[in-house]
Order: structure tokens, then sequence, then C-alpha cells
């Protein structure tokens, strides 16, 4: 393979997400199979600007595929967005004599690297990786695995409560602009109710919908709530309960928040962050900027970064089916 590139920088940046550190690893390993140079960006496109580096060989990752977290540290850089900051950042890359760049992060961090790119003549590839999964051109991001099986643990938890005190819980996801994580996680718990904002669903459709269930005797339940749905939060929503069906159920609200980026990432981000790692180097080397590596149907693909973070609408039609098929 050939490749006019000898020096590659690897980057985390946004909201970290389990995986990868594992990610940074298939990297750095794959620089070094190949015999280039890898430095490892320190806190995002800040360190990228500040010429924050740190030169990596294979032992530089050892034993961090099992850690959450990013060893390179991570930012959402305001300094990133402006032209000044793009150009400093570049002179800095061209002192280091960096002429690739590998960038590992959400839809933010591809708009960064879009523009960049666009603005200098640098190859640059994004991987996905989010617990978001809301990226297009992946069936797949690194960290919703994870985050997927650290809110089915945290829900099962609290449905215990909830059915030994014959409580209606709404329980908040994260998922800024998308609702999978409140999707996939939410039939997996058997979820009475799920609110995400691709499919608005009105109060009062939830509102009948808890009234059917009161109806039923059903004594407890749950109802997931993506942090990005329109029709308000948890706490509005349960105060709308409480204020329109008095007596009718005793409402809490948990907030599930950070704990969802954090732990070791599950076998299924490590290997899709482990793919995804060599994916973006080798597709480098061959020519390709521009464009985020993914995985669709266990295959290796490619899509450019405009497409990427388009968020188009990734919920399967059947999938709202399902929830109100089983929730009876
Ligand atoms: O993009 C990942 C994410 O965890 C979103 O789900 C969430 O809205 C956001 O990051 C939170 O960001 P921060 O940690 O900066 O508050």
């Amino acid at each position: 393979m050939l490749s006019k590139i000898s020096k590659f920088a690897v980057l985390t940046s946004g909201g970290e997400a389990p995986g990868m550190n594992a990610c940074i690893r298939a990297v750095v390993r794959s620089c070094v199979y190949h015999q280039l140079g890898v430095v490892g960006v320190h806190r995002g496109y800040d360190g990228l600007i500040d010429g924050d580096y740190e030169p990596m060989q294979a032992s530089s990752v050892r034993n961090i595929i099992h850690r959450g977290g990013t060893v390179l540290r991570s930012a959402r850089s305001q300094r990133f967005r402006t032209p000044e900051g793009m150009d400093t950042a570049y002179q800095a890359m061209r002192t280091a004599d960096i002429d690739g760049l590998i960038v590992i992060g959400g839809d933010g961090t591809f708009r960064g690297a879009l523009e960049f790119s666009q603005r200098h003549t640098i190859p640059v590839i994004g991987i996905p990786g989010t617990i978001d999964n809301d990226l297009h051109g992946s069936d797949f991001t690194i960290g919703y695995d994870t985050a997927l099986n650290t809110v089915v643990e945290a829900v099962d938890k609290i449905r215990d409560t909830a059915a030994s005190h014959d409580r209606l819980f709404f329980i908040e996801v994260m998922g800024r602009d998308a609702g999978l994580i409140a999707l996939r996680a939410g039939i997996a718990v058997g979820a009475e109710d799920i609110l995400v904002p691709e499919h608005p669903q009105s109060v009062e459709r939830l509102l009948e919908n808890l009234e059917t269930a009161h109806r039923r005797k059903k004594l407890s339940s749950i109802v997931i709530v993506a942090e990005g749905e329109k029709e308000g939060n948890v706490f509005k929503l349960a105060e709308r309960v409480r204020q329109q069906m008095p007596g009718k159920y005793d409402v809490r609200v948990a907030v599930l928040g950070h704990i969802q980026r954090g732990g070791s990432p599950t076998c299924a981000d490590r290997v899709l962050a482990s793919r995804l790692g060599i994916g973006a180097v080798e597709k480098i080397m061959a020519g390709e900027t521009g464009k985020m590596v993914g995985i669709i149907n266990n295959e290796l693909a490619l899509t450019p970064l405009s497409l990427a973070v388009k968020h188009i609408n990734t919920i399967p039609s059947d999938w709202m089916r399902v929830v109100e098929i089983l929730s009876i």
C-alpha cells in the first residue's frame, strides 16, 4: 500500500465514549505496523491548536483497551470554530511534520474536521465515537453499545423500586438530538412508553396511554424520555401527570446523566473500535480524505463527513410499533 503520509495525529473530541481508548490503540498500532509515525493529541482540537502532541509507540497504548474515557482527554473546543484557530492548528501540525489527521468523535467533531479539511490541504478521516449513535454511515458508533448496557442495568434497578411501590417513573436518557439510546434501551427494559425527538408524540397521547394502563390495573410503569424530546423534560412531564391524573399515579423522576458515558467498553464496542481504527489508517493511506469510516452490514464503509453529520432519521419505522404492541 503506497502512502505519501509519514506521520499521523490522532485525537478524541466532544463527549467521550467508552471504546475510544480501544480505538486510539488500534490507530497507533496500525501506524506502527505500517511503519508510520503517530502522535496523540491531548484535549481534542484545543491541543491541536496548542501543539500539545505526544509521540506514541505500540507500548504507549498497552493496557488501555478495557478502559473507559479517553487517555488523550477530550474537549469541545470553541477556538477551533474560528478561522484563526484552524490556521494556528494547521501551522502547529506543519511544525511537527504531521501530514494526516484522524479524529474520533461525534457530529461536532466532524463538522470541525470537514471545515478544516476544506480550508487546509491535509488529509482528514473521522471515526464515529459517540454514545448517541446519531451519525449517518455506520450502523453503530463507538460507545453506543456500552451506554445501552449501562442504561439497561440502571433502569432494571429502578424497575425493582417502581414495582415495590406501585410507582410511575419518568427516566431521562442521553441523546441531545437523537432518540436511539431511548428507543433501543426502552425496548430492552420493557418500557411502557418511549418519547424520542424523531417521533414527536403529544403529551395527550402519553396521558391516554397512562389512562389505559391505569384502567388495566397496571401498578407500576416506566417511561423512557430522550433528553432531546421536544414535548418537555421529565420534570415537566411528571408535573403534568400529577396535575391531570390526580391520585392515579405516584410519580418519580430519574435523570441518568453522565453515568451513561462512563465505564469499561463492552466486547462489541472494543471490536468495533479496533476495526474502525485500523480501517481509518488504511483508508487515509490509500488517499481518502474528508470521510468517515463506519461499519455497514458488517463491512467497512466510507461516508463523506458532510453526509455523516446530516442527522438522517435512523429510527426504523417498525420500532415504535414494537413499543406499542409490547407495552399493553
Ligand atoms: O454527544 C454525547 C452526549 O453525551 C449527548 O448525549 C449529550 O447531550 C451531551 O453529550 C452532553 O454533553 P456535555 O457532557 O458536554 O454536557
